[in-house]
């Protein structure tokens, strides 16, 4: 039995057979619309989302499967102490698999470690977000055609912005990418990131200016400041509209560059950027979809047909 609790659980071999089987989902959605017929997902959401969740229980369904589960901690037997261990045991009485969020980083893996069906981390803290790594990297390989040879630059949040030190982790394995770290000095991403790049002499440069940066960049990763993980609300709001990126900007970067964010938006960038054929992140929404798809299958261990 596979859990997912980072994307390094899969090697680069593996990914590509998701991603494979991702786009064949995309383009063949009928071949697989039973496949999942009689298992049940549960969606063990114990922080607010919005697309993770919905985004698997549209998977699961789309595949013929069933999903139960809560969407709020307050609505579970956590707000009566339950813990993440024995939650997990019911629910591998419930369901087949399990999609988990938590706000304490590790609680997933704690859950793996209990549990009896496939845990997949939908986000832990401040740590990891697989499933939007897995996302991100199924969007630049569908868009761009590769996962390599690449300088990203990744603005706003990243130290607390948990799909850029997934994405990271993830990237490092493919040849050739340069990383341009974008953040406010306080927001300045982990030293054991920096670190592991250093070890792995893969290249990079952190800036505080966006608009610098821009006509280097062949994918722009833009994040939201994560309200929910300041402990003042006066640095926030100090912080929180720091980068906006609008048309003008836009006009430093490469005609071919892609905009991606893993969402939700606050103000970091302008809606006037949505029309802009390079902005990427409502068709990185709906890749999304394909790739749960394709890990539902898979950590089940199911065939088409
Ligand atoms: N990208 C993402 O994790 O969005 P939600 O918080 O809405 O799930």
């Amino acid at each position: 039995m596979r859990h997912l609790m980072s994307p390094l659980d899969f090697t680069v071999e593996e990914l590509e057979k998701l991603f494979d089987l991702a786009n064949d989902i995309e383009a063949n959605p009928d071949k697989y619309k039973h496949i999942c017929e009689g298992k049940k997902l549960a969606t063990c959401f114990y922080e607010p989302s919005t697309r993770t969740r919905l985004s698997f229980e549209s998977a699961m369904y789309s595949l013929g499967g069933q999903v139960l589960g809560f969407s709020d901690a307050g609505s579970s037997s956590a707000a009566k102490g339950e813990s993440v261990s024995d939650t997990i045991r019911m629910i591998s009485c419930y369901a087949d698999i399990c999609a988990m969020r938590h706000p304490k980083e590790g609680a997933p893996m704690v859950a793996a470690t209990k549990a009896s069906i496939p845990v997949i981390n939908a986000g832990d803290g401040g740590h990891q977000h697989p499933t939007q790594t897995l996302t991100d990297l199924l969007t630049i390989r569908s868009l761009k055609g590769r996962l390599n040879h690449f300088t990203i630059g990744l603005c706003g949040d990243l130290k607390f912005g948990r799909t850029v030190h997934s994405l990271i982790n993830a990237l490092v394995r493919y040849e050739n990418i340069k990383f341009i770290f974008i953040s406010p000095e306080e927001l300045r991403i982990p030293d054991y990131i920096i670190d592991m790049l250093k070890a792995k002499n893969i290249p990079f440069e952190e800036v505080i200016r966006l608009e610098d940066s821009m006509p280097e960049l062949d994918l722009l990763y833009m994040t939201r400041v994560q309200r929910e993980r300041f402990f003042n609300e006066e640095d926030y709001v100090r912080l929180k509209d720091f980068y906006i990126l609008d048309k003008k900007k836009m006009q430093c970067a490469r005609e071919d560059m892609l905009v991606l964010h893993p969402l939700p938006r606050v103000n970091e960038i302008s809606v006037e950027v949505d029309d802009d054929p390079r902005a990427a992140y409502f068709r990185q929404v709906q890749y999304g979809v394909y790739v749960r798809m394709a890990l539902i299958i898979t950590l089940l261990e199911l065939q088409e047909g």
